[in-house]
């Protein structure tokens, strides 16, 4: 374990320029540099690094980060990979702290499972290799499956001996305790017999992401009903089925390198499609896709393409992986094999660069996946439109990102025929009943309404403020330690200035009128500078670029990479000469607070509203009424005030 004076010492040292430099040409404009961005395709640079701030940020797709991520998103480094990367780089030597006792003792008996399950591994291919039954048995199977040998030993296949114990006396032969047998599942126990696990079986070992054996699948040979077809290694402290996917260490630079993962079935797809030519293949065996599988793919691509068999089983399964993938915030796209084939199937009949123009041609976006499957040839009876619609809008509903439900929504409006506005308005509402449901998440991001066209009335347009909600965060984190000046009347009335930093102005004004952020992110970084300002001191921007919550980090690199742009809307809205928003710190800090209050106040303004209309009691519309006036004096007050400060 570092510690963290070494991680310290680390980040002291860093210069963003020198580590992204070593995989991106960067060149010098103005206090920047710039480069082609190594995430994403471009043939002119929008990938940004700023050495001050330690930061890069790619303007084309939006990756951000520091040095540290930046390394843990192209190197795909683990974050103490990461970290001992840097101080390699920067001739700085690695503290680290001894592990407790219990510490030690679970890594001793981590490692005791490892090396066990390595023996069963390299005893399973023995079997498979020499034995005869081995030879006669599992290598014919594999054979007849049209593995080659050279797909056999790179995937490590092996075979068990249809006996009861051959391979539990070869351990313990070997010294291996009873202990460990029973904790990796390999040997099972009853009325203190010990036996196999897997007994005539052929052996899918399943390895982690530096190639180490976790576990097993063992596959049966006959037919017998009463026996599973797959038996797989038990949850142990090294193999944790959720968090696995099989393949991934074969598979994954390959992934890296084309952007995109596909995700079939089980262990017998990924091999013949890694045989067919196509290595960007894995599979989650054993269980159905889970999330942990999802963000592990996510370090290396955010594509991915699920090749399933058109069975009802395989659809029902492509139908969760879509919402899964959505939800994650990652692409999807799908395959559906013709009658009767799986990826394996199809890998043995046909040649690898069919293979390849297959999965390449048939993929299809989720909109026209589920279209295709859910609508067929009833292309115009209306019921089952509208049960189509209602469940594409149910998915759409899941993605987080608003530009891509956007997207989505416009794709679907077109394809379907239908006013993109009914689909924003039932994707919002889909939203809405999701947050109420996980209260205590995040609340939603709307998509504001399309532009309404001409004639429709604008009350129909829904308020949000995440504009002005990040103005407020970017104002604390580009600005939030430096000095404004205000002239205050002393207590004998004559003027004093006093300055105060610009952090404080805006967290004491906030508390004030109990204001708060919708976005949970904003909402997190205020919080910190309210938490900061109770100790009169301000937060630095390594708080943010290493918060634990993605969403913070990503936020707040995102805010202090962005240009400056409010002072050319100045500018030009008022004929100002303003050189850089440092200048006009104090009016632009208000004209900030200021509409984000005036935004707040058109929102509450359109909730009472809607209210209104819903009212059924007199005394109810009253009091709504009455509001509305108290309100809407507010707001021009408010409005008033604003613009005297922007055209002063
Ligand atoms: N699987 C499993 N447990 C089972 C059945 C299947 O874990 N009882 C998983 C395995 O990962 C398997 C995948 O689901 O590879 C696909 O199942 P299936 O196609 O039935 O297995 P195959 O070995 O490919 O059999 P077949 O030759 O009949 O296609
Ligand atoms: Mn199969």
């Amino acid at each position: 374990m570092i510690t963290p004076e070494t991680k310290e010492k680390i980040m002291d040292a860093v210069r963003i320029e020198e580590v992204v430099g070593e995989f991106v040409n960067l060149k010098k404009r103005g206090v920047n540099l710039i480069g082609l961005c190594p995430f994403h395709n471009e043939k002119t640079p929008s990938f940004n690094v700023n050495p001050a701030r330690g930061i890069f940020k790619c303007f084309g797709c939006g990756k951000g980060g520091d040095a540290v991520s930046f390394l843990m998103d192209h190197e795909h480094y683990t974050y103490p990979e990461a970290l001992k990367y840097l101080a390699g780089k920067y001739g700085i030597e690695i503290e680290e702290e001894a592990p407790s006792p219990e510490q030690q003792q679970a890594m001793d008996e981590k490692e005791s499972l490892f090396n066990l399950t390595a023996f069963a591994q390299k005893y399973y291919e023995e079997i498979l290799h020499q034995h005869e039954e081995g030879k006669a048995i599992g290598m014919t199977y594999f054979k007849e499956r049209g593995f080659t040998l050279e797909t056999i030993k790179k995937f490590g296949l092996g075979y068990s001996l249809a006996q009861w114990d051959a391979f539990t006396q070869h351990a313990k032969k070997h010294g291996y305790k009873k202990e460990y047998l029973l904790k990796t599942s390999l040997t099972k126990e009853k009325d203190q017999q010990m036996y196999d696990s897997f007994r005539g079986r052929v052996i899918f070992p399943i390895q982690n992401l530096s190639g180490r054996v976790l576990g097993f699948g063992a596959r049966i040979l006959t037919s017998e009903k009463n026996k599973p077809k797959y038996i797989n290694t038990a949850e142990s402290d090294i193999y944790h089925k959720s968090k696995v996917l099989y393949g991934l260490y074969f598979a994954k630079s390959t992934i890296s390198r084309e952007d995109n993962c596909y995700l079939v079935e089980g262990y017998t797809d990924v091999i013949s499609m890694h045989q067919a030519g196509i290595e960007n293949v894995i599979a989650s065996s054993g269980t159905s896709l889970t999330s942990e599988q999802i963000k592990l793919i996510r370090r290396y691509t955010s594509n991915i393409t699920l090749l399933f068999d058109g069975d009802p089983a395989g659809i029902k399964a492509a139908f969760r992986g879509i919402d899964m993938i959505l939800e994650e915030g990652m692409n999807v796209r799908l395959v559906l094999f013709p009658d009767g084939e799986d990826p394996d199937s199809y890998a043995r009949k046909y040649r690898p660069v069919e293979v390849k123009e297959f999965v390449e041609k048939n993929a299809l976006d989720f909109i026209s996946f589920k279209t295709r499957l859910l609508l067929g040839e009833t292309q115009n009876d209306p019921i089952r439109k509208a049960g189509l619609i209602r469940e594409i809008s149910q998915t759409i509903s899941l993605i987080p990102e608003p530009i891509a439900r956007t997207l989505y929504i416009q794709q679907c409006s077109e394809l379907m025929e239908i006013d993109e506005r009914l689909l924003v308005a039932e994707v919002n509402k889909l939203r809405r009943q999701k947050m109420q449901r996980e209260r205590g998440h995040e609340p939603p991001q709307e998509l504001p309404e399309p532009r309404p066209e001409a004639g429709i009335q604008p009350e129909t347009q829904k308020i949000t403020n995440g504009h002005q909600e990040r103005e407020v965060i970017r104002m604390l984190l580009q600005h939030g330690e430096k000095k404004i000046e205000f002239k205050v009347a002393d207590e004998e009335g004559r003027p004093v200035d006093i300055a105060i930093r610009v952090a404080d102005f805006i967290v004491d004004d906030f508390s004030d009128d109990k204001l708060g952020f919708d976005n949970a992110a904003c909402q997190a970084i205020f919080d910190i500078y309210a938490g900061h300002r109770l100790k009169d001191t301000t937060p630095t921007e390594q708080t943010f670029f290493n918060h634990p919550e993605p969403l913070v980090r990503e936020l707040a690199v995102d805010l202090l990479s962005t240009p400056y742009t409010l002072s050319d809307n100045w500018k030009n809205r008022h004929r100002i000469f303003v050189k850089t928003e440092e200048e006009n710190l104090k009016l632009s800090l208000i004209e900030v607070l200021y509409a984000f209050k005036l935004r707040r106040l058109e929102k509450m303004i359109e909730e009472n509203q809607e209210q209104l209309k819903a009212a059924t009691e007199e005394e109810e519309a009253l009091q709504l009424l009455d509001n509305d006036s108290k309100l809407k004096a507010k707001r021009s007050l408010f409005a008033k005030e604003l613009s005297r400060i922007i055209t002063r």
